[in-house]
């Protein structure tokens, strides 16, 4: 009986984690659950970042928020700069594909592409002046996610 009601403790916390994940306004909590798995970690970190990347497209650009699309760009970046240290060897996960171990220079150079551009629109949206270069950067940083994307993840 404990077990039964610790389980039904964790399911609540997990969907109140889950929605505040999907929500485009969660950019001000970054920690996962404490008791979270580091692939249960990282899936969250991805998430947000996926809200955080949806929201300047959805919502920021339309409303010429720059202020939100530097909070949104420096949480991206602050993700990616520590997204390798999320794949320690032997982590692996439906969503993560193998090659990653294989060739973790890579995976990690991927990863500072995503840092490199997440950075570049921060300095952009925060100077807050040429939208088309905001814009043209937003994309750009997309592109580092695809490109990870495309040799490293096993898409659901
Ligand atoms: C260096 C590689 C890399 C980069 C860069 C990267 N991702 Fe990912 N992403 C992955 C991998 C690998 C997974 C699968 C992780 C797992 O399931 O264990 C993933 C999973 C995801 C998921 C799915 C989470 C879920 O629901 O299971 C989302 C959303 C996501 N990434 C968004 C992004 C966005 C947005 C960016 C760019 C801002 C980005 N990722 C950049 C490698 C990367």
């Amino acid at each position: 009986m404990r077990f039964l009601i610790a389980g039904l403790a964790m399911l609540v916390a997990t969907s109140v984690a889950a929605h505040d994940e999907t929500s485009d306004h969660s950019h001000a909590s970054i920690e996962p659950p404490v008791d979270a798995s580091i692939v249960e970690k990282r899936v969250y970190r991805f998430k947000q970042s996926g809200a955080a990347i949806q929201s300047v497209f959805k919502q920021h650009l339309g409303n010429d928020d720059f202020a939100s699309i530097a909070e949104a760009a420096t949480l991206i970046a602050d993700w990616a700069d520590v997204m390798p240290d999320y794949f320690p060897a032997g982590s692996t996960s439906p969503g993560a594909r193998d090659d990653i171990w294989a060739d973790f220079d890579d995976f990690k150079s991927k990863a500072a592409d995503n840092s490199r551009a997440g950075r570049d629109l921060y300095q952009l949206a925060l100077v807050g002046t040429d939208k088309g270069a905001i814009e043209t950067a937003a994309k750009k940083m997309g592109g580092t996610c695809k490109a990870c994307h495309q040799s490293y993840q096993i898409k659901k």
